[in-house]
């Protein structure tokens, strides 16, 4: 069964075609990065313009790449929220479209249970039960996952997202969009010069509080005070950068041993744009190796948004005999805890 899969509710449009035997057969992304980087952020209505640009010649592009023509397409899966609207019209339009033209059926996926199910496209998998910790620009989620589409969410960010906080500590600093790549790059050069000796150390937010709930914008406050009150040197720049990374590192990796303790399993999923960050990758393995402990994570092009993770996820429900009716919804805010089981 090969499912065409589209992502399109931010700044990336992803198409892919995932088949249930042979795994993923083809994988296109078109980033919008450069569209947004003078701006210090993504502007909705140009994301949206851009999708509608990018759509089609990369629908072309994996069809051909994977040797498909439609009716091999057993079923068209695209991103109907969370996100922003415009851009996701944009990917269920065309989704929905085509599977009309193909005579296949169509499903509207959530965009976080695509990011954590993206592990699962690896070779080495985990298997269910399992501990999710979802980091993007949008959400911060610690899950509890007995089964796939069941996910019980027990710890979330009040605030700012985990990558929303990397993003702007960067504009902060001056450092560009999308700030975690820049921020870690920063960090990792100044830790390779200097060892892990710095004279700035930031809050640890909520992590003397019990519960499993995060929150990042008072530590992103903290971080401007100290830049607004140093001599602002590249020096001091590439130490921020570090220290910052270390606290939002060891926030995230207190609450998953926490959660981890309290749900009791011994895996451990992470997934999401942040989940590329080699430093909580290393400390979250660090953790695997003095517990009994395995950790998962998508590499890293499926960390960030893309078709994969989604054609993946609209094939489960498909496969569970779930489809579009012949209403026309895409959801801006949708609770993750909210879905159907399969
Ligand atoms: O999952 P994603 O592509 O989009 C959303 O669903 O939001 O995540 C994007 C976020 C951005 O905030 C970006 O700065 C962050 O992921 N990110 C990283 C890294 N790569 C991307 N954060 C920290 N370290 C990275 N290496
Ligand atoms: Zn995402």
């Amino acid at each position: 069964m090969k499912v065409l899969g589209i992502e399109t509710s931010c700044d990336e449009t992803g198409i892919a075609i995932y088949d249930d035997q042979q795994g993923l057969l083809a994988d296109a992304l078109y980033s919008q990065i450069s569209l947004h980087a003078d701006y210090g952020g993504v502007v909705p209505e140009l994301a949206s313009r851009d999708h509608v640009r990018r759509i089609i010649p990369l629908i072309k592009q994996v069809m051909k790449q994977a040797e498909c023509s439609p009716e091999d397409i057993a079923g068209i899966a695209y991103t109907a929220g969370p996100g922003l609207m415009g851009a996701l019209m944009v990917g269920a339009a065309v989704g929905r479209a085509l599977a009309w033209t193909w005579k296949c059926p169509s499903i509207g996926v959530h965009h976080m249970e695509g990011h954590l199910l993206a592990p699962m496209l690896e070779k080495n998998k985990p298997t269910f039960p399992f501990l999710a910790l979802l980091v993007s620009g949008g959400h911060t989620l610690l899950v509890d996952v007995p089964a796939i589409g069941q996910y019980k969410i027990i710890g979330e960010s009040l605030d700012d997202a985990v990558g929303e906080a990397f993003d702007k500590t960067a504009k902060m600093l001056g450092l560009g969009y999308p700030g975690g790549p820049v921020i870690s790059k920063l960090a990792s050069a100044y830790q390779a010069k200097n060892g892990k000796i710095s004279q700035y150390k930031f809050p640890r937010p909520m992590v003397n509080r019990p519960g499993l709930d995060m929150s990042f914008s008072g530590l992103k406050t903290y971080v401007l005070n100290t830049w607004t009150e140093s001599d602002q040197s590249e020096q001091t720049k590439a130490e921020i950068a570090y220290a910052f990374q270390e606290a939002v590192v060891d926030t995230l990796t207190i609450k998953c041993k926490r959660a981890l303790k309290e749900t009791g399993h011994k895996q451990l999923v992470i997934a999401g744009g942040v989940s590329a960050n080699q430093q909580l990758r290393s400390r979250l393995n660090e953790l695997a190796q003095t517990t009994p402990l395995e950790v998962f994570y998508p590499q890293a092009q499926f960390c960030t948004d893309n078709g994969a993770m989604i054609a993946y996820a609209g094939l489960q429900r498909l496969k569970a005999g779930e489809h579009d009716g012949d209403g026309f919804e895409t959801t801006p805010r949708w609770n993750l805890g909210d879905l159907n089981p399969i």
